[in-house]
């Protein structure tokens, strides 16, 4: 049996990167699954490998900074799945650009999508994630959240501010039994970061620093995700894991 057997998940951003490897896992592991993108191709891509499984699901097409948007997503979760077990706000975006570079549509942007859809995203979910004790919500933030790169300001603001998020909403949430942890993953390899990783000398460079030496996989902050979806971390709550081969413990 699989270790999200009977439950359902919602999670944001997952035709594409980590997302998609999380919905593909939690599906593997039983649990149905509503890929929520707003790229309905790729939404519907992931529904296809999850049906290919032998999993289930539903593919929406949602812009999770948009309130109107997120209310549609989850009136359509709630008609055809009734219960929500799990949320993972994972979809997001970068603008990398020096802070005098960055405009107030940069900024809008970032932490529309970072921040605020994370929000509306819980705010929406509450009331299906109340309905049963257990359920968890998982917010993919960054090791941005406290180490910084160069040109990444309005990144960096959006994933601390979700980081802190998730600690303050898992002391609101726990009289409801709702788990709300966060995942700081470092450098990934998905269309976020293609651009970075095509460089030949920024791959040698980033396998020479990072203690574990590889670049991490989707696969990687899934199955860091699967822990915290399941009832192997039934008593972690306003927890962060940092998923990044031990880069950011690093001085030099
Ligand atoms: N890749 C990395 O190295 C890395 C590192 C740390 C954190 N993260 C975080 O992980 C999450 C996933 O990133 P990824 O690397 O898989 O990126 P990605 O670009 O591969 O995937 C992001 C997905 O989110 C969707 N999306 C973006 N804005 C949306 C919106 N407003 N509404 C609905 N869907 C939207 C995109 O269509 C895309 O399918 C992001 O929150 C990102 O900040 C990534």
């Amino acid at each position: 049996m699989g270790r999200l057997e009977g439950k359902d998940a919602l999670v944001t951003g997952s035709g594409s990167g980590i997302g998609k490897s999380i919905a593909l896992l939690f599906a593997r592991e039983g649990a149905r699954v509503a890929v929520a993108d707003r790229d309905r191709a790729a939404a519907e891509q992931t529904l296809v490998e999850i049906q290919q499984q032998g999993g289930g699901g539903l593919a929406l097409v949602a812009d999770i900074s948009k309130a109107d948007s997120v209310e549609q997503l989850l009136l359509e979760v709630e008609r055809q799945f009734k219960t929500l077990h799990i949320l993972v706000n994972n979809a997001g975006i970068s603008r990398r650009r020096a802070f005098e570079e960055l405009g107030e549509e940069d900024w809008d942007a970032v932490l529309a999508t970072n921040l605020k859809g994370a929000v509306l995203c819980t705010r929406k979910a509450l009331a299906l994630l109340k309905k049963q004790s257990g359920s968890k919500i998982i917010n993919i933030a960054s090791v941005e959240a406290f180490r910084h790169a160069r040109k990444m300001t309005a990144y960096a603001a959006s994933k601390g501010a979700l980081a802190s998020l998730s600690r303050s909403l898992a002391l609101e949430l726990a009289p409801y039994d709702i788990h709300v942890n966060y995942i700081c993953p470092g450098l990934i390899r998905t269309e976020m970061t293609r651009p970075y990783l095509a460089r030949w000398m920024f791959r040698k460079y980033m396998r020479h620093w990072t203690p574990l030496r590889r670049v991490g996989e989707p696969e990687d902050v899934a199955s860091v995700a699967l822990f915290l979806a399941s009832s192997d971390s039934d008593f972690v709550t306003g927890e962060g894991i940092t998923v990044d081969g031990g880069l950011s413990l690093r001085l030099f």
